[in-house]
């Protein structure tokens, strides 16, 4: 009998220049994007919270099919065809067609706007291609997180990461820009709203091309992508937070008037994107941005960090907030779920 099994923990990650719509010169089902995207991988700096998804996979032909759970919930239909769309491509590169029982757990509410997709496909490629004994490097094991969701390519690697869009499956990938103590930047996150999103960003992406705004949002953003590259280098980070704020607002001005348009905002983001330009003013260095959700991801300096957490923990509206770091490597574990 043929068994292997691995287990990975994946941390997700926060978009400083948003990837948003798919490239229509591809295969949409190779979520090559139509623009660069540069993100930083966190690490949630709670007891309970660290804003990572462990995966375990077992291949084993004791198994008569393919089973995945997440959250104790058995998946089916399109988020079992998109588990299959990472893992076959690497059963077929392995040469080995048993059949697997995957299991999942976040440490964070799933599909509310935290990532839960990166670090979960990111945790499901990295446990995979481990357990299938297929020797990639981190770019090329990106090449197959990017399969399951386009943010997962960038959660294979810790600090800060570029996914250049490319113009094929083997060159649509991430690097590293910098390890996670190069550039000095935490973040903040002020949930406002914890349920489910309405639509999924694997369904909005359909909808970009549709705003008249698109095209200039693609072409700015790979300057974008260039300038946050030099300034996270420099360490200019007043410099990141203009240029990750700016990207956020061409992001959802683009999801707004997408036909069907998207309204990712609820009143209380708008009110603390108010309330950051205010601090900001006040002499705060402080940014934000916003994912396909309602809740803020607000940047500061590290030393700043205990500052703006009072400040923001004082905000009535605001139901939790989640300080976090930039995060090593997602990585292989012995720990296994089953
Ligand atoms: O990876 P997806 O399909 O969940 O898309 C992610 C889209 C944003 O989070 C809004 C932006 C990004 O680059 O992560």
């Amino acid at each position: 009998m043929i068994t292997v099994k691995s287990s990975a923990i994946a941390h997700s990650n926060i978009a400083l220049i948003k990837y948003w719509g798919r490239s229509l010169d591809h295969n949409p089902n190779l979520n090559i994007p139509s623009n660069d995207s540069v993100s930083m991988t966190k690490y949630g700096l709670t007891q309970s919270t660290h804003l990572q998804t462990h995966t375990t996979i077992d291949f084993s032909d004791a198994y008569q099919e393919d089973s995945a759970i997440l959250e104790e919930k058995v998946l089916a239909r399109r988020k079992m065809e998109r588990i299959l769309k990472v893992v076959d491509p690497l059963r077929k590169y392995a040469n080995i067609d048993c059949k697997f029982k995957m299991m999942s757990r976040n440490d964070f509410p799933t599909q509310a706007g935290l990532a839960s997709s990166a670090s979960g496909f990111a945790a499901l490629a990295i446990a995979a291609a481990n357990a299938l004994g297929i020797d990639f490097t981190k770019e090329e094991i990106s090449t197959f997180a990017r399969l399951g969701s386009g943010s997962a390519t960038r959660s294979i690697q810790g600090g800060f990461v570029r996914w250049k869009k490319g113009n094929s499956h083997e060159t649509s990938f991430a690097e590293q820009i910098c390890d996670p103590h190069k550039f000095n930047m935490n973040a903040v996150i002020a949930i406002v709203h914890e349920g489910k999103k309405d639509v999924t960003s694997d369904v909005g992406h359909e909808s970009a091309h549709t705003s008249p705004f698109n095209e200039v949002r693609i072409l700015k953003s790979q300057q974008q992508a260039k300038d946050i590259q030099k300034a996270i280098l420099d360490d200019d980070f007043c410099k990141v937070g203009r240029i990750a704020e700016e990207s956020s607002k061409y992001m959802h001005a683009v999801m707004m008037t997408s036909n069907p348009p998207l309204f990712y905002w609820h009143p209380s983001t708008l009110r603390l994107v108010r309330s950051i330009q205010e601090m900001r003013k006040r002499g705060m260095k402080c940014y934000f941005t916003v994912d396909a959700g309602p809740n803020v991801h607000c940047l500061c300096r590290p030393e700043d960090r205990y500052e703006l957490q009072k400040m923001l923990g004082r905000i009535e509206y605001i139901k939790k907030i989640i300080p976090v770091k930039p995060a090593d490597d997602s990585y292989v574990t012995k720990e296994h779920l089953f």
